[in-house]
């Protein structure tokens, strides 16, 4: 058994951009020649990036995006077998894939389980059509539900993706979808809260006064009836935004980015993290798709910084993405930033409810999970 990794690709084509997106997103114009240079362009960085690595054990591969199903199921095919080849797959190797509900979609869905495809990822974001004309999406709840049947039949695994806190959404009209999506097959649903983030059209509408997000304490009793509602279903919350029926339905991929396993990421404008000879690297891919294939003809890899992360840089790290999982991260994972069980911060936080009292771990409890901004921004004070 070696060490575990991941392989992230991002392919950055869509169909149209949705005004709350800020992922490194391209439209889609079709142009073939552009993609098949890109598809090669990441099979070669795959290549490149597994000589840095070594032998490892292949635990997940996540086509995302972007909008990885309009991609050739071929394409994916290659990229599949091609990072199966370069390292140690493992037997229960997860293979996800995002696609967007369409029934242009659906319809290559069996071509991408045959390409190797093993869990699908289904942006359904709402189970209301007006709710989705506000998302900007390009299909309606119609089509979702289509789309959701076709995967279940052809993915053995299949995970929806939710946006709730959408303005004027009542608590209880937001249970009823989810009560509705729960029926659809899926292993797993990850709800996330609508973030306005900077430079979106939705930002230029809050800015404006044309959108009002809901308010804090809204978007709080939101959250609250997701947890209440899946968990009553057999959806446990193992993270703030994922629920699973089951631990084997918890997403692989996910764990490696919160556990703080290494993976690859190849693609435009891709992040990576690579442990190599005990130091920890940020590997980041140039953003235009152009770009990154150019580069990778250049250099061999798409990568336009490696960053050997400090001990103290990557221990923050840790205790970020740790504290979003019920697991946490353990004491020796943080030492760095001289956190411990006899910490006066943590036994305070510990006897506030908002840390599991647990001498080998630091985990945040289900009422921290809740404020976990505020949680962390004291454990970093207090650093
Ligand atoms: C980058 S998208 C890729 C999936 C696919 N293209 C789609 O749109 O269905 C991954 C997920 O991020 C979530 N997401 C993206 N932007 C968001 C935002 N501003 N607020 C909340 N969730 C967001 C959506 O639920 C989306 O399904
Ligand atoms: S949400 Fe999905 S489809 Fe919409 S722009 Fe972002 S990546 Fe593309």
């Amino acid at each position: 058994m070696t060490e575990a990794l991941g392989v992230y690709v991002h392919w950055p084509y869509c169909a149209r951009i949705c005004p709350y997106c800020d992922f490194n997103v391209f439209r889609d114009r079709g142009r073939r020649a552009e993609q098949v240079v890109l598809k090669d362009a990441i099979l070669a960085d795959l290549k490149a990036q597994a000589q840095l690595t070594g032998d490892r054990d292949l635990v997940s591969i996540f086509l995302g995006g972007g909008t990885p199903s309009l991609m050739d199921p071929d394409w994916a095919g290659e990229i599949i077998a091609t990072a199966r080849k370069l390292w140690r797959a493992a037997p229960d190797l997860e293979v996800s894939l995002e696609a967007n509900p369409t029934d242009a979609e659906a319809d290559r869905f069996t071509a991408f389980a045959a390409a190797g495809v093993n869990r699908l990822s289904l942006g359904v974001q709402a189970l209301d059509d007006e709710a989705l004309k506000f998302l900007g999406r390009d299909h309606d709840a119609a089509s979702a539900r289509r789309a959701a049947e076709v995967a279940a039949r052809a993915f053995p695994r299949l995970s929806i993706d939710l946006i709730y806190a959408r303005p004027d959404q009542t608590a209880q009209a937001w249970a009823t979808e989810l009560r509705q999506a729960m029926d659809w097959g899926a292993e797993h649903i990850s709800p996330y809260q609508l973030t306005i983030e900077a430079g979106t059209a939705f930002d230029r509408a809050v800015q404006r006064g044309r959108l009002i997000p809901p308010s804090e304490d809204l978007a709080a009793d939101l959250f609250e009836t997701t947890q209440d509602v899946l968990e009553a279903a057999g959806f446990h919350g193992y993270e703030v935004s994922n629920h699973a029926r089951g631990e084997a339905a918890r997403s692989r991929h996910n764990l490696v980015y919160w556990r703080g396993e290494d993976y690859v990421g190849v693609g435009p404008g891709a992040h990576g993290r690579l442990t190599l000879k005990g130091e920890r690297h940020a590997t980041l891919a140039a953003s235009r798709p152009g770009d990154y294939s150019s580069r990778v003809a250049e250099t061999g890899t798409g990568l336009i910084s490696d960053q050997t992360l400090t001990p103290v840089e990557a221990a923050e790290e840790r205790l970020l993405l740790g504290l979003r999982i019920e697991a946490g991260v353990t004491f020796g994972e943080v030492a760095a930033l001289g956190l411990g069980p006899d910490h006066a911060e943590v036994r305070d936080l510990v006897d506030l409810g908002l840390l599991v009292a647990d001498p080998q771990r630091l985990r945040a409890s289900p009422a921290g999970r809740l404020v976990l901004n505020a949680l962390t921004e004291r454990l970093a004070l207090a650093i």
